[in-house]
Protein backbone atom coordinates (compact mmCIF):
# COMPACT_ATOMS: atom_id res chain seq x y z
CA UNK A 1 0.00 0.00 0.00
CA UNK A 2 3.09 2.50 0.78
CA UNK A 3 5.17 2.64 -2.94
CA UNK A 4 7.84 4.44 -3.39
CA UNK A 5 10.27 4.25 -6.34
CA UNK A 6 13.94 6.64 -6.85
CA UNK A 7 13.23 8.45 -4.09
CA UNK A 8 15.92 11.25 -3.84
CA UNK A 9 16.14 14.02 -1.27
CA UNK A 10 19.37 16.65 -1.66
CA UNK A 11 19.60 19.64 0.44
CA UNK A 12 20.92 22.76 -1.15
CA UNK A 13 23.30 25.53 -0.04
CA UNK A 14 24.95 28.04 -2.12
CA UNK A 15 27.98 25.71 -2.16
CA UNK A 16 27.19 21.69 -1.66
CA UNK A 17 24.84 19.73 -2.46
CA UNK A 18 24.04 17.21 0.37
CA UNK A 19 22.11 13.62 -1.45
CA UNK A 20 20.33 12.74 2.08
CA UNK A 21 18.33 10.50 0.22
CA UNK A 22 19.59 8.41 -2.88
CA UNK A 23 17.52 6.85 -5.56
CA UNK A 24 15.89 4.52 -2.30
CA UNK A 25 12.70 2.23 -3.31
CA UNK A 26 10.45 0.32 -0.71
CA UNK A 27 7.34 -0.97 -0.65
CA UNK A 28 5.29 -1.49 2.76
CA UNK A 29 2.41 -3.29 2.81
CA UNK A 30 -0.95 -3.36 4.89
CA UNK A 31 -1.13 -3.69 8.53
CA UNK A 32 2.71 -4.45 8.67
CA UNK A 33 5.34 -3.40 10.72
CA UNK A 34 8.53 -1.77 8.62
CA UNK A 35 11.53 -1.20 10.77
CA UNK A 36 14.17 1.40 9.44
CA UNK A 37 17.71 1.27 11.33
CA UNK A 38 21.02 2.38 10.40
CA UNK A 39 23.80 5.17 11.62
CA UNK A 40 22.94 8.75 12.26
CA UNK A 41 23.09 10.46 9.30
CA UNK A 42 21.84 7.86 7.12
CA UNK A 43 18.62 9.59 6.22
CA UNK A 44 16.51 7.75 8.44
CA UNK A 45 13.75 10.09 9.59
CA UNK A 46 14.47 12.43 5.99
CA UNK A 47 13.04 9.32 4.49
CA UNK A 48 10.43 9.34 6.81
CA UNK A 49 9.61 12.79 6.45
CA UNK A 50 9.60 12.75 3.11
CA UNK A 51 6.29 10.04 3.14
CA UNK A 52 4.47 12.96 4.46
CA UNK A 53 6.00 15.70 2.88
CA UNK A 54 7.35 17.03 5.45
CA UNK A 55 10.27 17.53 3.52
CA UNK A 56 9.63 17.73 -0.32
CA UNK A 57 11.19 14.60 -2.51
CA UNK A 58 13.39 16.03 -5.24
CA UNK A 59 12.47 13.72 -7.06
CA UNK A 60 10.99 9.88 -7.60
CA UNK A 61 7.44 9.25 -6.58
CA UNK A 62 5.56 7.97 -2.98
CA UNK A 63 2.18 6.31 -3.93
CA UNK A 64 -0.07 5.78 -0.84
CA UNK A 65 -3.15 3.26 -2.00
CA UNK A 66 -2.73 4.06 -4.96
CA UNK A 67 -2.75 7.81 -4.93
CA UNK A 68 0.63 9.58 -6.08
CA UNK A 69 1.51 12.08 -2.35
CA UNK A 70 3.59 14.24 -4.73
CA UNK A 71 1.14 15.12 -7.10
CA UNK A 72 -0.87 16.58 -4.28
CA UNK A 73 -2.37 20.56 -4.11
CA UNK A 74 -1.83 22.35 -0.62
CA UNK A 75 -5.38 21.12 0.78
CA UNK A 76 -5.18 17.33 -0.66
CA UNK A 77 -2.01 17.35 0.76
CA UNK A 78 -3.59 18.64 4.18
CA UNK A 79 -6.19 15.70 3.64
CA UNK A 80 -3.71 13.17 2.99
CA UNK A 81 -1.71 13.97 6.42
CA UNK A 82 -4.84 13.16 8.24
CA UNK A 83 -4.26 9.57 7.19
CA UNK A 84 -0.25 10.03 8.08
CA UNK A 85 -0.01 10.20 11.86
CA UNK A 86 3.22 10.54 13.15
CA UNK A 87 5.43 10.61 16.91
CA UNK A 88 8.55 11.47 17.53
CA UNK A 89 11.78 10.62 20.13
CA UNK A 90 10.86 13.95 22.04
CA UNK A 91 6.80 13.57 21.94
CA UNK A 92 6.37 16.93 20.95
CA UNK A 93 3.29 17.68 23.01
CA UNK A 94 1.96 21.07 23.50
CA UNK A 95 3.25 21.71 27.06
CA UNK A 96 0.47 24.91 27.68
CA UNK A 97 -2.35 22.37 27.08
CA UNK A 98 -3.83 19.42 28.60
CA UNK A 99 -3.48 15.77 27.61
CA UNK A 100 -7.32 15.93 26.80
CA UNK A 101 -6.15 19.11 24.04
CA UNK A 102 -3.69 17.71 23.07
CA UNK A 103 -5.81 14.81 21.50
CA UNK A 104 -8.60 17.25 20.60
CA UNK A 105 -6.31 19.65 18.76
CA UNK A 106 -5.55 17.45 15.31
CA UNK A 107 -9.48 16.52 15.45
CA UNK A 108 -10.38 20.82 15.88
CA UNK A 109 -8.03 21.25 12.96
CA UNK A 110 -10.47 19.32 10.90
CA UNK A 111 -13.42 20.88 11.87
CA UNK A 112 -14.64 18.14 13.91
CA UNK A 113 -17.70 18.95 16.11
CA UNK A 114 -17.74 19.23 19.74
CA UNK A 115 -19.38 16.38 20.83
CA UNK A 116 -17.59 14.11 18.83
CA UNK A 117 -14.34 15.43 19.39
CA UNK A 118 -15.25 14.78 23.11
CA UNK A 119 -15.98 10.71 22.18
CA UNK A 120 -13.03 10.52 20.48
CA UNK A 121 -10.55 11.79 22.64
CA UNK A 122 -12.28 9.26 25.79
CA UNK A 123 -11.89 6.66 23.39
CA UNK A 124 -8.71 7.39 22.59
CA UNK A 125 -8.09 8.18 26.43
CA UNK A 126 -9.67 4.94 27.24
CA UNK A 127 -7.07 3.08 24.45
CA UNK A 128 -3.88 4.70 25.89
CA UNK A 129 -5.31 3.96 29.44
CA UNK A 130 -4.78 7.69 30.64
CA UNK A 131 -8.27 8.14 31.53
CA UNK A 132 -7.24 9.96 34.63
CA UNK A 133 -4.42 12.18 33.76
CA UNK A 134 -7.25 14.43 31.33
CA UNK A 135 -6.93 17.47 32.81
CA UNK A 136 -2.68 16.86 33.72
CA UNK A 137 -0.30 19.09 31.79
CA UNK A 138 2.36 17.61 29.90
CA UNK A 139 4.55 18.70 32.86
CA UNK A 140 2.94 16.65 35.33
CA UNK A 141 3.38 13.00 33.64
CA UNK A 142 5.98 10.74 33.18
CA UNK A 143 7.80 9.80 30.14
CA UNK A 144 5.97 7.16 29.14
CA UNK A 145 2.27 8.79 29.84
CA UNK A 146 3.64 11.07 27.60
CA UNK A 147 4.55 9.02 24.68
CA UNK A 148 0.93 7.24 25.21
CA UNK A 149 -0.78 10.93 25.18
CA UNK A 150 1.61 11.44 21.42
CA UNK A 151 -0.11 8.37 20.30
CA UNK A 152 -3.59 8.91 21.39
CA UNK A 153 -2.95 12.61 19.53
CA UNK A 154 -1.51 10.64 16.37
CA UNK A 155 -4.26 7.91 16.20
CA UNK A 156 -6.90 10.29 16.79
CA UNK A 157 -7.90 10.78 12.99
CA UNK A 158 -8.24 7.25 12.39
CA UNK A 159 -4.44 7.28 10.19
CA UNK A 160 -3.83 4.68 8.04
CA UNK A 161 -0.07 5.26 8.65
CA UNK A 162 2.42 5.81 12.18
CA UNK A 163 5.63 6.64 11.30
CA UNK A 164 7.40 6.55 14.14
CA UNK A 165 10.60 8.30 14.73
CA UNK A 166 13.07 6.80 17.55
CA UNK A 167 9.50 7.11 19.67
CA UNK A 168 10.93 4.60 22.26
CA UNK A 169 14.42 6.06 22.57
CA UNK A 170 13.76 7.87 25.50
CA UNK A 171 11.77 5.95 27.74
CA UNK A 172 13.17 3.19 29.87
CA UNK A 173 12.81 -0.82 29.39
CA UNK A 174 9.11 -0.58 31.58
CA UNK A 175 7.75 1.77 29.34
CA UNK A 176 8.99 1.03 26.20
CA UNK A 177 7.48 -2.39 26.44
CA UNK A 178 4.12 -0.80 27.17
CA UNK A 179 4.65 1.41 24.07
CA UNK A 180 5.57 -1.39 21.26
CA UNK A 181 2.42 -3.34 23.18
CA UNK A 182 0.54 -0.13 22.44
CA UNK A 183 1.73 -0.27 18.99
CA UNK A 184 1.28 -3.61 18.43
CA UNK A 185 -2.49 -3.20 19.64
CA UNK A 186 -2.76 -0.27 17.33
CA UNK A 187 -1.94 -2.49 13.90
CA UNK A 188 -4.72 -5.24 15.64
CA UNK A 189 -7.04 -2.33 16.19
CA UNK A 190 -7.19 0.00 13.94
CA UNK A 191 -5.77 -1.63 11.24
CA UNK A 192 -2.37 0.57 10.64
CA UNK A 193 0.96 0.38 9.21
CA UNK A 194 3.54 1.30 11.24
CA UNK A 195 7.00 2.84 9.89
CA UNK A 196 9.78 2.66 12.66
CA UNK A 197 12.97 4.08 12.61
CA UNK A 198 14.71 2.37 16.15
CA UNK A 199 18.40 2.19 16.94
CA UNK A 200 17.51 -0.20 19.90
CA UNK A 201 17.78 -3.98 18.82
CA UNK A 202 14.76 -5.26 21.21
CA UNK A 203 12.62 -2.78 19.77
CA UNK A 204 13.17 -3.97 16.30
CA UNK A 205 12.71 -7.60 16.65
CA UNK A 206 9.84 -7.02 19.12
CA UNK A 207 7.46 -5.43 16.74
CA UNK A 208 8.98 -4.94 13.10
CA UNK A 209 7.98 -7.58 10.23
CA UNK A 210 10.61 -6.39 7.95
CA UNK A 211 13.19 -4.15 8.10
CA UNK A 212 15.42 -1.80 5.91
CA UNK A 213 18.97 -0.87 6.72
CA UNK A 214 20.14 2.53 5.81
CA UNK A 215 23.81 3.65 4.36
CA UNK A 216 24.61 6.78 3.19
CA UNK A 217 21.36 7.53 1.66
CA UNK A 218 20.26 4.04 0.62
CA UNK A 219 18.58 0.90 1.48
CA UNK A 220 21.77 -1.41 1.32
CA UNK A 221 19.33 -4.73 2.62
CA UNK A 222 15.77 -5.24 3.05
CA UNK A 223 14.72 -8.27 4.90
CA UNK A 224 12.47 -9.83 7.59
CA UNK A 225 13.29 -9.42 10.83
CA UNK A 226 14.31 -12.68 11.71
CA UNK A 227 16.82 -13.08 8.36
CA UNK A 228 18.18 -9.15 9.49
CA UNK A 229 19.38 -10.67 12.65
CA UNK A 230 19.85 -14.13 11.76
CA UNK A 231 21.56 -14.25 8.61
CA UNK A 232 22.37 -10.71 7.30
CA UNK A 233 23.19 -10.65 3.75
CA UNK A 234 26.00 -7.87 3.71
CA UNK A 235 28.86 -7.68 6.12
CA UNK A 236 27.93 -3.90 6.55
CA UNK A 237 24.43 -4.87 7.93
CA UNK A 238 26.14 -7.66 9.84
CA UNK A 239 28.69 -5.04 11.13
CA UNK A 240 26.08 -2.48 12.22
CA UNK A 241 23.66 -5.38 14.29
CA UNK A 242 26.54 -5.75 16.06
CA UNK A 243 27.14 -2.11 17.19
CA UNK A 244 23.77 -1.82 18.12
CA UNK A 245 23.37 -0.96 22.18
CA UNK A 246 21.64 -3.59 23.35
CA UNK A 247 24.04 -6.02 21.96
CA UNK A 248 24.96 -6.71 25.88
CA UNK A 249 28.22 -4.93 26.17
CA UNK A 250 29.23 -6.80 28.96
CA UNK A 251 29.20 -10.18 26.81
CA UNK A 252 31.81 -9.81 24.10
CA UNK A 253 34.54 -11.90 24.24
CA UNK A 254 38.04 -11.58 24.04
CA UNK A 255 38.79 -15.32 21.47
CA UNK A 256 42.97 -14.45 23.38
CA UNK A 257 41.52 -14.86 26.66
CA UNK A 258 40.26 -19.06 25.84
CA UNK A 259 42.25 -21.86 24.98
CA UNK A 260 39.50 -23.03 22.58
CA UNK A 261 37.45 -21.78 19.68
CA UNK A 262 34.92 -19.40 20.80
CA UNK A 263 31.68 -19.95 18.74
CA UNK A 264 28.92 -17.57 17.89
CA UNK A 265 25.46 -19.81 17.26
CA UNK A 266 22.38 -18.36 15.60
CA UNK A 267 19.23 -20.21 16.36
CA UNK A 268 15.68 -19.48 14.62
CA UNK A 269 12.44 -20.49 15.67
CA UNK A 270 13.38 -24.71 13.99
CA UNK A 271 16.26 -24.92 15.57
CA UNK A 272 15.99 -23.14 19.22
CA UNK A 273 13.17 -25.65 19.54
CA UNK A 274 15.52 -28.58 19.20
CA UNK A 275 17.93 -30.16 21.47
CA UNK A 276 21.26 -29.12 19.74
CA UNK A 277 23.53 -28.50 22.79
CA UNK A 278 22.47 -31.57 23.99
CA UNK A 279 23.15 -33.51 20.81
CA UNK A 280 26.05 -31.63 20.24
CA UNK A 281 27.97 -32.04 24.09
CA UNK A 282 26.99 -36.02 23.48
CA UNK A 283 28.21 -36.52 20.02
CA UNK A 284 30.74 -34.57 19.82
CA UNK A 285 34.63 -35.26 21.78
CA UNK A 286 34.84 -31.61 22.28
CA UNK A 287 34.25 -29.61 25.73
CA UNK A 288 31.65 -27.65 25.37
CA UNK A 289 31.83 -24.58 27.65
CA UNK A 290 28.19 -22.09 27.58
CA UNK A 291 29.61 -18.73 27.63
CA UNK A 292 26.04 -16.40 27.12
CA UNK A 293 23.04 -16.56 25.09
CA UNK A 294 19.60 -14.85 24.49
CA UNK A 295 16.67 -15.85 22.91
CA UNK A 296 13.98 -13.33 21.82
CA UNK A 297 10.16 -13.90 21.01
CA UNK A 298 9.63 -12.21 17.24
CA UNK A 299 6.34 -10.56 16.97
CA UNK A 300 4.74 -13.24 15.21
CA UNK A 301 5.73 -15.66 17.55
CA UNK A 302 8.56 -16.97 15.97
CA UNK A 303 12.09 -16.72 18.15
CA UNK A 304 15.32 -15.81 17.11
CA UNK A 305 18.34 -16.28 19.72
CA UNK A 306 22.22 -16.67 20.07
CA UNK A 307 24.57 -18.60 22.10
CA UNK A 308 28.31 -18.30 22.68
CA UNK A 309 29.98 -21.05 23.25
CA UNK A 310 33.92 -22.21 23.85
CA UNK A 311 35.12 -25.51 22.02
CA UNK A 312 37.71 -27.54 22.91
CA UNK A 313 39.64 -30.55 21.45
CA UNK A 314 41.34 -31.48 19.13
CA UNK A 315 41.20 -29.23 15.22
CA UNK A 316 39.59 -32.09 13.65
CA UNK A 317 36.82 -32.64 16.57
CA UNK A 318 36.27 -28.99 16.34
CA UNK A 319 35.58 -29.35 13.32
CA UNK A 320 33.32 -32.10 13.14
CA UNK A 321 31.33 -30.28 15.65
CA UNK A 322 30.88 -27.12 13.49
CA UNK A 323 29.93 -29.63 10.47
CA UNK A 324 27.44 -31.35 13.02
CA UNK A 325 26.08 -27.92 13.72
CA UNK A 326 26.27 -26.31 10.49
CA UNK A 327 23.87 -29.66 9.22
CA UNK A 328 21.13 -28.97 12.01
CA UNK A 329 21.01 -25.63 10.43
CA UNK A 330 22.66 -23.41 13.05
CA UNK A 331 24.82 -20.45 11.39
CA UNK A 332 27.61 -20.99 13.02
CA UNK A 333 30.66 -17.95 13.35
CA UNK A 334 33.59 -18.49 14.56
CA UNK A 335 35.09 -15.26 16.63
N1 LIG B 1 17.03 20.37 6.80
C1 LIG B 1 18.22 19.90 6.48
N2 LIG B 1 19.13 20.68 5.85
C2 LIG B 1 20.32 20.20 5.49
N3 LIG B 1 20.75 18.94 5.73
C3 LIG B 1 19.91 18.12 6.36
C4 LIG B 1 18.62 18.54 6.79
N4 LIG B 1 18.01 17.51 7.40
C5 LIG B 1 18.87 16.48 7.38
N5 LIG B 1 20.02 16.84 6.76
C6 LIG B 1 21.20 15.98 6.52
O1 LIG B 1 20.73 14.81 5.87
C7 LIG B 1 21.44 13.67 6.33
C8 LIG B 1 20.45 12.66 6.87
O2 LIG B 1 19.86 13.17 8.06
P1 LIG B 1 18.72 12.42 8.87
O3 LIG B 1 18.28 13.31 9.95
O4 LIG B 1 17.71 11.92 7.91
O5 LIG B 1 19.54 11.18 9.45
P2 LIG B 1 19.06 10.04 10.47
O6 LIG B 1 19.39 8.73 9.83
O7 LIG B 1 17.67 10.28 10.87
O8 LIG B 1 20.05 10.26 11.69
P3 LIG B 1 19.79 10.09 13.28
O9 LIG B 1 19.86 8.61 13.55
O10 LIG B 1 20.93 10.82 13.91
O11 LIG B 1 18.46 10.68 13.61
C9 LIG B 1 22.43 14.17 7.38
O12 LIG B 1 23.68 14.33 6.77
C10 LIG B 1 21.84 15.49 7.79
O13 LIG B 1 22.83 16.37 8.22
MG1 LIG C 1 16.77 10.80 12.69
Amino acid sequence: MIKVKNLVKEFRNDTDVLRAIDDVSFEVNKGEVFGIIGLSGAGKSTLVRCLNRLEEPTSGTIEIDGVCINDLDKKSLLEARRSIGMIFQNFNLFNQSTVYENIAYPLEIIGMDKKEIEETVEEMLDFVDLKDKKNSYPSEISGGQKQRVAIARALATKPKILLSDESTSALDPANTEQILNLLKSSVERYNMTIIMITHQMEVAKSICDRIAVMEDGRIIETDTVENIFKSPKTERTKSFIKSLPDVLEDEVFDPEDFKGKLLRLSFDSSTAKRPIMNDLIKTSNCTVNLLSGNINRLRNGDVSGYLTIELDGSPEDIEAAIDALTRQNVVVEVL
